[in-house]
């Protein structure tokens, strides 16, 4: 990275005072050492707001950017040259530049502009090479389940800091060409696990009615009017398997019907009400009336219910997967619904599931007597939409204006409390692969200061440092360039950001 001349009349005089010459400093830099962005240095704005510290992470941001080539043709020398003098400017959030894609929800826009962000939001997916146009000028993209974020999508993506995802799944995003590039990815993984357990009590209500299949004779114009196999879920057993987010949820709202819970997970946790952890998936399935999974897909929970399983559960009894389709043999089980040992299931996830909306389903389960099928739709929901939307803006905003990672899919997750209220304090916070030696260097340069606090973490790759650092009063800003360009250098840096 070349460096910036601070010869912008905002500068504080030689000789200023130590508050004047913080004013006059870097706000914030960036630099990311392989993509060739350079990121231009920024003066401190004093807001006057109450909560000042807050005030200067929120405004803790970056002008635009000037590309530099990795090996510069003469035009590019030349631009070079010319940014490495450019001058310093007030900082300015508007010029954050948000890409919302596939309808996220009003919520997460209303958040990322109060944070000063210019929003774009558009309706659909972007094909790959919609992509790569539009990107280029983006700093925060916002997606759901539908769009690809590829390598190559990455790597146009010259000033990209974070992805959020406003849906459970990352699979859509290469999250190795992402680390590689500093670039963190969030989601969110939880926010509608109340839905979940909300559909799977309904599921458990009509599985046990047939109210199903009432519902397709109706439409068909056939009058059935039986009690025979319909039964009340009170004093009935549900068999939980996976007692976590959703699992547990379930296990308050089914207890208030007066059903008896039971449960197996692989490990030990505390049950609520009155359920009770049994221990092994065979005991669950030989008591359960209903039986509903709620396990992550895994080497382990891959077709844990096959044909012997199947055949543990009690005969006239129910299943019900909203989990992953992997964890079901769909075949072995419209097989146990069609010899009538089981009296019906509840199925909304499938091992193959169509992309788009249409008449594109097909299933073994198609036809099978008190089968309800949903389109994985367990999670979909407007209070779950919004409970993403909020979540994955506020992550998105935390990581651009704090370095804050926790809950990062894809970088080490640290959590950190909010910068030091000292005018002399920076953060900086480095991506970096993790190999031997690097946190000596950047400890190197950073152990003639005083460090307030210290974090770093590493996942396979890729390691994670933040530093809150109080430098020396009247030497700010030399002390601070140091820090930022003796980092920036080191041959392990991913991408380097100093908050301000
Ligand atoms: N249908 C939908 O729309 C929808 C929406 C959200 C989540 N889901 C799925 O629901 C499932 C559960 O989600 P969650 O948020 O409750 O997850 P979670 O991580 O909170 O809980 C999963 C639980 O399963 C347990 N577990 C793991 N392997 C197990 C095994 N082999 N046997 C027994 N227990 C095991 C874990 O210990 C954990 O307690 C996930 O597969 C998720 O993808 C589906």
């Amino acid at each position: 990275m070349s460096s910036n001349t601070n010869n912008n009349t905002n500068q504080a005089p030689a000789g200023a005072s130590a508050a004047a010459v913080a004013e006059a400093v870097t706000e914030h830099i960036l630099s990311r050492k392989n993509s060739g962005t350079q990121i231009n240095t920024l003066p401190y704005v004093p807001t006057g707001q109450n909560d000042e510290t807050q005030a200067r992470m929120m405004q803790a941001m970056f002008s635009p950017t000037s590309v530099v080539a990795a090996k510069p043709t003469t035009a590019t020398t030349t631009a070079a040259a010319a940014a490495s003098h450019r001058q310093w400017h007030r900082f300015d959030q508007s010029q954050i530049k948000v890409l919302l894609l596939e309808s996220v929800s009003p919520v997460a826009i209303q958040t990322l502009e109060a944070a000063g962000y210019q929003v774009e939001s558009v309706k659909g997916a972007l094909s790959e090479a919609e992509l790569v146009e539009r990107i280029q000028d983006v700093h925060v993209l916002g997606i759901r389940s539908k769009t690809k974020v590829t390598a190559t999508v990455l790597a146009a993506a010259r000033r990209l800091l974070v992805i959020g995802c406003f849906c459970i799944g990352t699979n859509q995003v290469d999250l190795a060409a992402a680390s590689k590039r500093g670039v963190a990815v969030f989601n969110s993984p939880y926010a509608n696990s109340r839905s979940v357990a909300e559909m799977t009590l309904a599921n458990i209500i009509n599985l046990s009615r047939q109210l199903g299949d009432r519902n397709n004779e109706m439409h068909k114009g056939e009058w059935n009017k039986v009690s025979k196999g319909c039964y009340e879920v009170r004093g009935k057993t549900l068999g939980i398997i996976g007692y976590g987010h959703i699992g547990s949820q379930l296990s308050v709202l089914a207890e208030a019907l007066g059903i008896r819970v039971v449960y197996h997970d692989v490990i030990q946790i505390m049950p609520l009400g009155s359920a009770r952890q049994l221990r092994s998936l065979d005991e669950v399935l030989g008591c359960a009336d209903f039986v509903t999974l709620h396990v992550p897909e895994t080497p382990d929970t891959k077709l844990m219910m096959g044909v012997k399983e199947l055949a543990k559960m009690k005969k006239g009894s129910y299943l019900i997967n909203a989990s992953r389709g992997t964890v079901v043999d769909i075949d072995a089980l419209a097989g146990a619904l069609r010899a009538g040992h089981l009296a019906g299931c509840a199925v909304d996830v499938y091992p193959w599931e169509p992309a788009t909306n249409g008449p594109l389903f097909e299933s073994p389960l198609v036809g099978c007597p008190n089968t309800l099928l949903s389109p994985h739709i367990g999670g979909s929901t407007e209070e779950a939409q919004r409970a993403i939307g909020l979540e994955v803006s506020r992550a998105l905003v935390s990581w651009v204006a704090e370095g804050v990672s926790f809950g990062s899919v894809n970088l080490p997750g640290l959590a950190l409390k909010p910068l030091v209220p000292n005018p002399m304090t920076i953060r900086v916070t480095n991506i970096h692969r993790n190999v031997p030696g690097v946190l000596r260097k950047i400890n190197l340069l950073l152990a003639e200061f005083n460090i307030e606090r210290q974090s770093s973490d590493s996942n396979g790759e890729v390691a994670y440092l933040v530093a809150d650092v109080t430098l020396d009063q009247g030497k700010l800003e030399d002390q601070l360039r140091t820090v930022h360009e003796g980092i920036s250098k080191l041959e392990e840096n991913i991408m380097v950001r100093v908050f301000y």
